[in-house]
């Protein structure tokens, strides 16, 4: 049985009133809604991080990193490691996110060591794949993600992808408001799962499976039906607590 589990990603958005005023209203929204099934995860910018951490503690929520860095530790201006963002209370990172991997140059091997990194310092990595349009539209899709998850457990193992989750994302769906449709999603899920499984059938079975690109209160519940969609990576419909909380309602019920 995998905890369905929905992660707002916030990207470099908002300051410290707005987050304040999401953040409480996040929180009254839960009390009423429960979701006691269903982990809820946030991840604001890194600046925010720590106050973010200090509003959530002792709440059902959770806070991760957008990013972390792939070194451990040394001479690398502005970069923040894994095991800074461990040390201030954070629980979770993204690693990989499309953003990343295309407007910041990232590439397999990088978002490995990410994901490596994570590990070492304690912190649940979320590793982040999916094709662009021009790949679907080649017929590449399958290619291009199970590269991408290869890439993590070549250098982390199986052992190494139980300790987090993946996040299937195609990057034509994020931000556009054009979800995947919940057969297009499974599909992409079902492979990972088989690929997850012919090298290990309990952790394969076990690793939870987010879909990421346009969730919002309207499709979400579609997509959790699915058999391999074990939650969601939201990224605008996180920054209202209405269609944030929607969602999570969503995945508590469809356990
Ligand atoms: P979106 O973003 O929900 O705004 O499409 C998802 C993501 O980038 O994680």
């Amino acid at each position: 049985m995998r905890k369905p589990l929905v992660a707002g990603n916030w990207k470099m958005n908002g300051d410290r009133a707005s987050i304040t005023s999401l953040l409480d209203e996040m929180l009254e929204a839960l009390e009423t809604a429960k979701c006691d099934h269903c982990e809820v995860l946030v991840f604001p910018t890194h600046v925010y991080l720590s106050e973010v951490v200090t509003r959530l503690a002792g709440t059902v929520v959770a806070t991760g990193a957008q990013d972390v860095d792939s070194r451990a530790v040394g001479a690398y201006t502005g970069a923040v490691s894994a095991g800074m963002v461990r040390d201030i209370g954070c629980t979770h990172a993204l690693v990989g996110h499309s953003e990343r991997r295309t407007l910041f140059g990232e590439d397999d091997d990088t978002v490995a060591e990410k994901y490596a990194q994570c590990l070492d310092v304690g912190l649940m990595p979320i590793l982040c794949v999916g094709e662009t349009l021009a790949e679907r539209e080649a017929d590449h899709t399958l290619d291009v993600v199970t590269r991408q998850l290869r890439a993590v457990v070549e250098r982390v193992g199986m052992d190494g992808i139980g300790g987090g989750m993946v996040a299937y994302e195609p990057v034509w769906a994020i931000g556009t408001g054009l979800s995947a449709t919940p057969e297009q999603a499974e599909e992409v899920h079902s492979a990972l799962r088989d690929s997850l499984v012919s090298l290990d059938p309990a952790i394969g079975e076990a690793t939870r499976l987010l879909y990421g690109g346009s969730v919002n209160g309207d499709n979400a519940q579609a997509l959790f039906a699915m058999e391999n969609v074990d939650g969601a990576l939201v990224g605008g419909a996180s920054l209202k607590s209405k269609s944030f909380i929607d969602i999570c309602r969503f995945a508590d019920a469809s356990v």
